[in-house]
């Protein structure tokens, strides 16, 4: 552990109160104890070395908060029930609540009791393994604060006013590099106003695109399921004597990280994918010439050539063009494996199939990784702890010690050195001829899909947890 903060330190011990007396030898039990945490603690701003830490209210406990954003991921449950075990073990947090829909639950005062819901630890189990995000999410972006636009306010002050109605004084919000812009603003609008909640940002999303975490939640699970449904493909295409082509098209936005982690049916020695194109290789356009000559290249070697391909691969060519835009300007990504399939049943004239995973990789959760779900679960946890040492506006992340043997620590760092940035696959893990990655990205991927959950059957079907809404 490392704390470099003295100030933080001091006020420990500038604590009058015997409210804070306790709370501050709670703090210090945590600190001794905490293994996992490694972290810059976050200046604290004025108002907060005045007051200390987490001023309990006459209950001698306050309220926490939980809400998940953005795109849904097998292990973003885990998250929350990471933040959920680690709350309800805290002797001064009283009541654990979700947010619905995210930030938008804040908003409009949308929450749930948590801890009258999840009454078991059957139940939070349940909820740990069951894909998506059992709170809801969303894609909204808050105004950018101006003290002197009373307009860009009106939002923050309705989240401050849930933040009072509950008597909540830290909000943990799940979400990729989107919802850290939520942090992000939310955390400074917190520190301008003096008010004494901490934000957090637990990262998730499939893309595994968030600088500053060695990887993100969600995305080994999605890695095992692209892999494990690839190596499926690849049985099926080769049941039949004539030359076939088939192409996989998989999510990640601007990043090649989750097609690039098909090459790890390498690891079982299995030659396919024979073409994985991730969009890293690709900063002038994708050339549709030099892509029929590599699927032609590779049909004289194999009769079922696969194709893995990024959603976020942009054919240079006029016809092809991506609509729509979400609140955070994202277009549409999905469609570029059918144009691939077009245009070489065009020049082939065999047998060309399309196949979009589309939103199941990221809501399988019967083929997801323990690994990833039990580091969700922790990463969760740690956030707790992160803002019980009295920080806000971070965000948690993993730092790889090694790969074999695979070993991490939780680390926290400022929110702003992630909010609305990417994290794009290495440059230097992609082949010279660009239609391949390296045997460092297999590497880097195999850790992190170890594992295997085990999952509850009812009736045939998996058990999944729902709120009752
Ligand atoms: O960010 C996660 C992600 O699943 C991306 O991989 C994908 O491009 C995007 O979300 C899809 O967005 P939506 O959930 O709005 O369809």
């Amino acid at each position: 552990m490392v704390f470099t903060n003295s100030s933080v330190k001091n006020n420990y011990f500038s604590a009058i109160s015997t409210k804070n007396i306790v709370q501050s030898a709670y703090s210090i039990i945590r600190r001794v104890c905490d293994k996992i945490i490694i972290e810059n603690i976050a200046t604290t701003s004025d108002k907060f070395e005045k007051d200390g830490f987490f001023m309990l209210s006459d209950s001698g406990k306050f309220n926490i908060a939980a809400a998940q954003s953005g795109g849904p991921t097998a292990a973003i449950n885990a998250s929350l029930a990471g933040v959920f075990r680690r709350a309800a073990q805290c002797p001064e947090i009283g009541r654990i609540y979700g947010s619905i829909n995210g930030i938008e639950g804040m908003i409009n005062g949308d929450l749930v009791p948590l801890d009258s819901i999840l009454t078991s630890d059957y139940d939070v189990e349940l909820m740990k393994k069951t894909p998506s995000t059992v709170l809801g999410s969303c894609r909204y972006k808050l105004a950018e604060y101006d003290p002197k636009d009373s307009k860009t306010e009106a939002e923050y002050m309705k989240i401050i006013e849930t933040f009072k109605e509950y008597d909540i004084k830290a909000f943990f919000y799940i979400g990729g590099n989107d919802s850290m812009d939520t942090v992000l603003k939310l955390d400074r609008y917190c520190k301008a106003v003096g008010c004494d909640v901490k934000i957090i940002g637990v990262p998730k999303t499939i893309d595994n695109d968030l600088p500053g975490t060695d990887h993100t939640p969600g995305f080994g699970s999605a890695a095992k399921y692209v892999a494990t449904t690839l190596q499926e493909i690849i049985r099926d295409s080769r049941v039949y004597s004539i030359q076939s082509i088939t192409i996989v098209e998989i999510m990640g936005r601007n990043a090649g990280w989750l097609t690039a982690s098909s090459c790890v049916l390498r690891a079982n020695g299995e030659p396919a994918p024979h073409l994985i194109y991730v969009p890293e290789a690709f900063p002038n356009g994708f050339d549709m010439e030099e892509f029929l000559a590599d699927v032609g290249r590779m049909m004289k070697r194999y009769r079922a050539v696969i194709i893995a391909v990024s959603e976020g691969i942009v054919p240079n060519e006029r016809q092809y063009v991506k609509t729509g835009a979400d609140a955070f300007g994202h277009t549409d990504n999905s469609g570029v494996a059918k144009y691939l399939e077009h245009r070489c049943a065009e020049r082939f004239g065999c047998k060309v199939r399309s196949i979009e995973l589309n939103v199941m990789q990221r809501c399988s959760a019967h083929i997801a990784s323990l690994t990833d779900l039990n580091e969700a679960e922790q990463i969760g946890a740690a956030a707790v702890e992160c803002a019980l040492n009295g920080n806000s506006g971070r965000m948690m992340g993993f730092r790889r010690i090694s790969s074999e043997p695979y070993r991490i620590e939780i680390v926290s760092f400022d929110v702003s050195e992630t909010a609305n940035k990417e994290k794009y696959f290495p440059a230097n893990w992609i082949s010279a001829d660009k239609s391949d990655v390296t045997t460092d990205a297999l590497n880097y991927f195999l850790p992190l899909i170890q594992g295997e959950v085990q999952t509850e059957y009812r009736n045939g079907i998996p058990v999944h947890f729902r709120l009752n809404q």
